[in-house]
């Protein structure tokens, strides 16, 4: 049976400050750092797009105009292109922004953390599930790791769904962990979840990757939801609430995450995508094989 119920609006949580990046963070957004020639915010965009939303709504914080910048039409770089006769410069600056009034920005005017950020976004997003997409983490799938998430909504439209990743028994306390029940294929039933567990102490090694799609009612979750660890209102302790009226289901991502958040994962992010790249793929390799034979 198809869905009835489309999934049409994605929220962009851009307020973070980017204090693990610095000092490249200090004058641009972390979500402009590029990986190859595409800042991260770009990469997200193209990955939602595919998916079939149509609304973006963006809560952003101070210091953060460019990324509004990004997505709008950029006059005088248009007509030097332009009269310099580079199409194909000017076709893909035209590709990459989206259709007047799809676009919105609303402020997180105070750092509270991932729940409350998503939380400013409640009036642009109305009653109707939506999706959220991190910008710090990058997935590298075909098709790409909404869409993934899109395919299982269709069957699910009353559930909550997140992608999740198989991470290093180290690592886990640096993510969301999710306990789970039985696997169906890549999907299976989530029972709980709790943000950045101690070390030793995590529920399973199947982190919550960056991409969710969630029912309205996690904005009444959010509207009374304490502060958690490291005193910031969790987007993963209101959906921990949310989870004993509703069901979540877990999403294995069929690809390869880099989170950017980190410098390993943007740098490797950066190999990964230079290397699939058909312009240049092939002399990045040589020239890396080089380097790691000197190293
Ligand atoms: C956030 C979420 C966490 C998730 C992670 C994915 O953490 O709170 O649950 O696993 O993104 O990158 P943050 O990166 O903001 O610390």
């Amino acid at each position: 049976m198809s869905n009835p119920i489309k999934l049409r609006k994605a929220v962009v949580p851009v307020a973070g400050l980017g204090t693990r990046f610095l000092p490249a963070t200090k004058a641009i957004p972390k979500e402009m750092l590029p990986v190859v020639d595409k800042p991260l915010i770009q990469l997200v965009v193209e990955e939602a797009r595919e998916a079939g939303i149509e609304q973006f709504i963006f809560v952003t914080g101070r210091n953060k105009s460019v990324i509004e910048d990004h997505f709008d039409r950029h006059h005088e770089l248009e007509i030097l292109l332009a009269a310099r006769g580079r199409t194909e410069e000017l076709e893909i600056l035209s590709r990459d922004i989206p259709e007047t009034g799809t676009i919105s920005f609303t402020r997180q005017q105070d750092p509270l953390g991932l729940g409350h950020a998503i939380w400013c976004a409640r009036h642009l997003v109305g009653h109707e599930p939506f999706a959220v997409l991190l910008p710090d983490v990058i997935m590298k799938s075909k098709p790409g790791c909404l869409q993934q998430l899109v395919e299982v909504f269709g069957s699910h439209p009353q559930a909550n769904l997140l992608a999740i990743d198989r991470e290093a028994e180290e690592n886990l306390s640096r993510y969301g962990v999710v306990s789970i029940g039985e696997w169906s294929g890549n999907s299976c039933p989530i029972s709980g979840i709790v943000e950045k567990p101690s070390p030793g102490t995590a529920p399973s090694n199947l982190i919550v990757s960056g991409r969710y799609v969630l029912q309205p009612q996690i904005f009444a979750q959010l509207e009374s939801q304490q502060p958690g660890i490291n005193g910031e209102i969790h987007l993963t302790d209101a959906m921990l609430g949310l989870m004993t009226t509703q069901s979540f289901i877990g999403v294995l991502h069929q690809g390869k995450t880099f989170d950017c958040g980190d410098k390993i994962g943007f740098l490797l992010a950066n190999a990964a995508y230079g290397l699939a790249d058909e312009r240049f793929g092939h002399i990045l390799r040589r020239e890396l094989v080089a380097l790691l034979s000197q190293s």
